[in-house]
């Protein structure tokens, strides 16, 4: 990644002139968003229908199962539910479930599509890690990929309803909506991944620069605010929005018009962000104050047809098509002025990962203030320091297994051009600002709002949204990168974050093993299913990334990988999914099946087959926690799954790929 310091002040002399004559452009042709007259019978501020979750009554704000949802959306879940029942039949057909009555359950599930269970999966962030890792998630459960299909995994994929991200995994969830779902192998083959996005071959790394400013300076000239994830949304676009222009002018809403989504084949994207609270304590650095969210911040969640909120004191939700539009009091406040193309996908996927707030506060600290949410919700700031020093790293050969922060000279400069382009100090280019669509409700009178990266609410897995009642869950599957632990593995706590977070709105959700458990039990390292025990709650995939035959912990901001890593890193997550191609865990194909339909057998009054039920005594969690830590589980350090001899030195003496040094 290479920043210059580029000075724009001719474009920004031209700003005035260019505010007052305005643009008056039918479609975005570039960056900048534009201004159309308002459609009549839109609702523009849509309230999320508040009544009582009938299973918790004592939870007011809750929803019914039956309420809430987004008209447009219900249709399409509706066009989805025949395919999934077709899917399903497919997927189930593949695996060996002697006892389970396949086409009763294909007939039943045709004769009423109420009983297509709602299958999620969560992509969660964790930087460049959770991205690629998350993409081979994706592909091990595509029934696309040949060596899914043999192994019983593949066709899930092509089941599920709702598929979201946030962060490192909102890329490949942004990415695939927005390219009609490719397979992985398609993708792979257009981001060219060992191709740094920061510094593209075949442009002057000035001249790279200095088209981003422009195009993101066509923001600020159609009067909208901009900031350094304007920069982050064109720069990864090079690489993960393919195409023309670089989705220059491709939008989230735009989603709705392609093929697959139109035809039910794809499953719904939704991307996971989170509110920034002005009234928040700031974290001061010097004299600049950052504003980072609390565990009980305001989620946001952003679909191709809708932007808002189900909790909290801002709920609500607004079309994702007229985003940018100013609103007072849930209506445009000119109707001559609505906005289109400022939900510009790269900036959605840009405001999901955008974490400036907490890069430029790691690096002025030294890794001692505030961190990546890795606190306990209620939790008070974690002073826990997110990396050792490269010093340190290179003299314990861990170069490729920590997270290290931002480069801060590149940082340095890219701050200040957007000081010297844009005449923007530090705090205003940290959080991306969404013109507040809550403007006017309830005395709101903020006109923008802060955005970032989900994940700082304290919950990595983007569940938020897939577990809201109006969705009806049954199953959902949490993928986990978020690296709570010395070397980048998990131990849980994101994961407890959301269980506590639901349960403080009443929101049905499983109990989650402790910590501690997690890490005795190794249910980071092997698949695990919470919410056995209680048919009211959605049943809970809990997947880890975890080295089984490569060590996925690779630092976050790799933005350049070689294709060998980046096969290892697919057959990592392959061996997953998979369980080393059933080695690990005999059956554990099939045990998916039966966990991916366990509710809708419920719905029927069917009984669990004995083949499911030995699948859940194994891979559920019991519900016993443990107290104590066993010994050696301080310092986190797994080892191959696949491979438990080979150490990490071992390893990594045969796997030196080129880039990765780079970063550290
Ligand atoms: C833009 O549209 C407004 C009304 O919508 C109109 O008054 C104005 O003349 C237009 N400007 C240009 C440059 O076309
Ligand atoms: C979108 O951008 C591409 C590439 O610059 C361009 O070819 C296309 O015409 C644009 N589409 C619209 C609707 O402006
Ligand atoms: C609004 O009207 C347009 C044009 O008649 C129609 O296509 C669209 O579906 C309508 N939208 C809603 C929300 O009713
Ligand atoms: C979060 O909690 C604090 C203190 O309890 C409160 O002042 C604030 O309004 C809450 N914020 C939200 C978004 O609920
Ligand atoms: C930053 O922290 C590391 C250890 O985490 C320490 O070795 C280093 O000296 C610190 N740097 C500064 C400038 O305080
Ligand atoms: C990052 O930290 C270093 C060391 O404290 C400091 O010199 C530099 O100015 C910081 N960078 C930014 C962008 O604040
Ligand atoms: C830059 O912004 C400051 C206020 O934030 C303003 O006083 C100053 O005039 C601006 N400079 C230019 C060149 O617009
Ligand atoms: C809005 O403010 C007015 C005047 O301060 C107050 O009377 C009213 O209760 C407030 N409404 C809400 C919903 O907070
Ligand atoms: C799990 O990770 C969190 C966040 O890093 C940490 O605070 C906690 O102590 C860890 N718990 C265990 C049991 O390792
Ligand atoms: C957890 O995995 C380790 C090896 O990685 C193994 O020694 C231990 O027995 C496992 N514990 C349980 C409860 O399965
Ligand atoms: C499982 O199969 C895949 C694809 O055929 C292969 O790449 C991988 O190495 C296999 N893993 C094991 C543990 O055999
Ligand atoms: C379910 O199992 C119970 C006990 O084994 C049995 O009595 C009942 O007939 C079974 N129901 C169905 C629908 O098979």
């Amino acid at each position: 990644m290479l920043i210059t310091t580029i000075l724009l002040s001719a474009l920004l002399a031209s700003h005035a002139h260019a505010q007052s004559t305005g643009t008056n452009l039918t479609v975005p042709t570039g960056y900048g968003p534009t201004y159309h007259s308002c459609p009549t019978n839109m609702t523009f501020l849509r309230p999320p229908i508040v009544r009582p979750f009938p299973i918790l009554p004592s939870h007011p704000g809750a929803l019914t199962r039956d309420q809430g949802l987004n008209r447009d959306e219900s249709a399409w879940v509706s066009g989805r539910k025949p395919v999934v029942a077709s899917s399903l039949a497919a997927y189930l057909s593949a695996l060996h479930l002697p006892d389970f009555p396949l086409a009763e359950y294909t007939a039943a599930l045709a004769r009423d599509t109420s009983l297509v269970p709602t299958l999620s999966l969560a992509l969660s962030g964790g930087g460049a890690p959770a991205t690629w890792t998350g993409m081979g998630i994706l592909q091990a459960f595509d029934s696309r990929f040949p060596p899914s299909a043999q192994q019983g995994t593949g066709g899930l994929l092509q089941c599920l309803t709702y598929l979201a991200g946030l962060s490192g995994g909102s890329f490949p969830v942004t990415s695939y909506a927005v390219s009609d779902f490719p397979t992985t192998a398609d993708m792979v083959r257009q981001y060219d991944p060992d191709v740094d996005p920061f510094s593209p071959p075949g442009i002057s790394s000035d001249a790279y620069e200095e088209e981003v400013f422009r195009e993101i300076f066509q923001k600020l000239q159609a009067g909208f605010p901009v900031s350094l994830a304007d920069y982050l949304g064109r720069v990864e676009s090079f690489e993960f929005i393919p195409g023309n222009g670089s989705g220059i002018n491709t939008t989230w809403s735009g989603v709705t018009q392609l093929p697959r989504f139109r035809n039910y084949s794809m499953p719904f994207p939704l991307l996971q962000i989170v509110v920034v609270a002005q009234d928040a304590p700031p974290f001061y650095v010097g004299d600049v104050p950052i504003l980072i969210p609390q565990a009980n911040s305001t989620l946001v969640e952003a679909t191709p047809f809708e932007w808002g909120s189900w909790q909290g004191p801002r709920t609500g939700f607004t079309p994702t098509k007229y985003l940018g539009t100013t609103l007072f009091g849930g209506k445009p406040a000119n109707t001559s002025r609505c906005v289109n193309g400022f939900d510009n996908a790269g900036f959605m996927l840009a405001t999901a990962s955008c974490a400036w707030n907490l890069w430029y506060e790691i690096n002025a600290t030294n890794g001692t203030g505030p961190n990546f949410a890795k606190r306990a919700l209620g939790a008070d700031f974690a002073r826990r320091s997110l990396g050792i020093s490269p010093a340190r790293a290179e003299a314990e050969h861990l170069t490729k297994r920590k997270t290290i922060f931002f480069p801060e000279s590149e940082f340095e400069l890219l701050l200040a051009a957007y000081n010297s382009s844009f005449n923007l100090t530090v705090p205003d280019v940290l959080t991306a600002p969404y013109p507040n669509p809550f403007l006017g409700i309830n005395n709101d009178t903020q006109r923008y709002l802060s955005m970032v990266d989900g994940s700082e609410s304290g919950q990595t897995i983007p569940l938020a949204g897939v577990m809201q009642p109006a969705r009806k869950p049954d199953f959902i599957i949490a993928y986990d990168v978020s690296q709570e632990t010395t070397y980048g593995w998990q131990n849980g706590t994101n994961l407890i974050d959301s269980a506590n977070w639901a349960e403080s709105f009443g929101i049905p959700f499983p109990k989650i093993a402790s910590a501690t458990t997690m890490l005795n039990r190794n249910f980071t390292l092997r698949p695990t299913f919470f919410g056995c025990k209680n048919a009211s709650v959605p049943l809970v995939l809990y997947l880890n990334n975890a080295p089984y035959s490569t060590y996925s912990n690779f630092s976050i901001i790799d933005n350049q990988l070689e294709p060998e890593q980046v096969t290892d890193i697919l057959t990592n997550s392959f061996n997953i999914v998979t369980q080393g191609n059933g080695t690990l865990g005999h059956g554990w194909a099939e045990c998916l099946g039966c966990a991916a339909i366990q509710r809708s057998i419920e719905r029927l009054g069917w009984n669990t087959t004995s083949q499911c039920a030995q699948c859940f005594q194994e891979y559920c969690w019991d519900e016993v926690d443990d107290t104590e830590l066993l010994p050696g589980l301080q310092v986190f350090d797994p080892s191959l799954q696949l491979s438990p001899n080979t150490t990490f030195a071992e390893w990594n003496r045969t796997h030196q790929y080129f880039y990765t040094n780079d970063t550290v």
